[in-house]
């Protein structure tokens, strides 16, 4: 995981202030939570640092690169979004292989690891089924492990509990920790 740094980040809507002067810094393997109520701007925060908004002014740092005039897809980021935005027409395993496709992997191959990453998230045997007929807490494993498939180095969740009911928010919460610790096992790196 890189280190994220965010300089005097600014993000105006015509009249709106969206986001207005953000500095913050996060550390490789580190979790950070961004928390404020809704319209506060974190999700156009997250999305300046995945590069899908392209911020008014200041600077994103991811590692040691600026790349706020970078696409998204030429950053190492992959984000899971609030709705989930799965494919309704793709089955499981093509929602969670679709990052490979676009980065050229073979099908074999990313068959492999994308029923790989349904087993990380516990949901090995829907790899046939329509996104449309899982729950909702199934569709947020789903997502996250299309996310988690193309080896991002910075992993952005916006609101990846929200839309889930208690039970479903207690269990995803360990998950996600148990994810983060193990990713960080795999990739080899410690907070420093
Ligand atoms: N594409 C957009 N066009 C216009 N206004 C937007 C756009 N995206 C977000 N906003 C506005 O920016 C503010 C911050 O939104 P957002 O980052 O989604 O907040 P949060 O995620 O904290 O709820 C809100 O007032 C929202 O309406
Ligand atoms: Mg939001």
């Amino acid at each position: 995981m890189s280190e994220i740094e965010l300089q005097n980040l600014s993000k105006s809507f015509g009249e709106l202030d969206a986001v207005t002067d953000v500095s913050l810094s996060v550390r490789d393997g580190e979790l950070l939570c961004l928390l404020g109520p809704s319209g506060c701007g974190k999700s156009t925060t997250m999305r300046m640092i995945s590069g899908l908004e392209t911020p008014s002014s200041g600077t994103v740092y991811i590692g040691d690169a600026d790349v706020t005039d970078e696409p998204a897809y030429d950053r190492d980021t992959s984000m899971v979004f609030q709705n989930w935005a799965l494919f309704p027409y793709k089955t499981v395993l093509e929602n969670v292989a679709f990052g490979l496709k676009m980065r050229g992997m073979g099908k074999q191959q990313r068959r492999d690891r994308a029923s790989e990453m349904l087993d990380r998230v516990h949901m090995d045997g829907y790899e046939s089924h329509s996104p449309t007929d899982l729950s909702g807490g199934q569709k947020q494993r789903v997502a996250l492990a299309r996310s988690l498939a193309v080896d991002p180095d910075v992993l952005l969740l916006d609101e990846p509990l929200s839309n889930l009911d208690k039970r479903l928010r207690e269990e995803m919460e360990i998950e996600l920790k148990d994810i983060h610790e193990e990713f960080q096992k795999t990739f080899g790196l410690l907070p420093n």
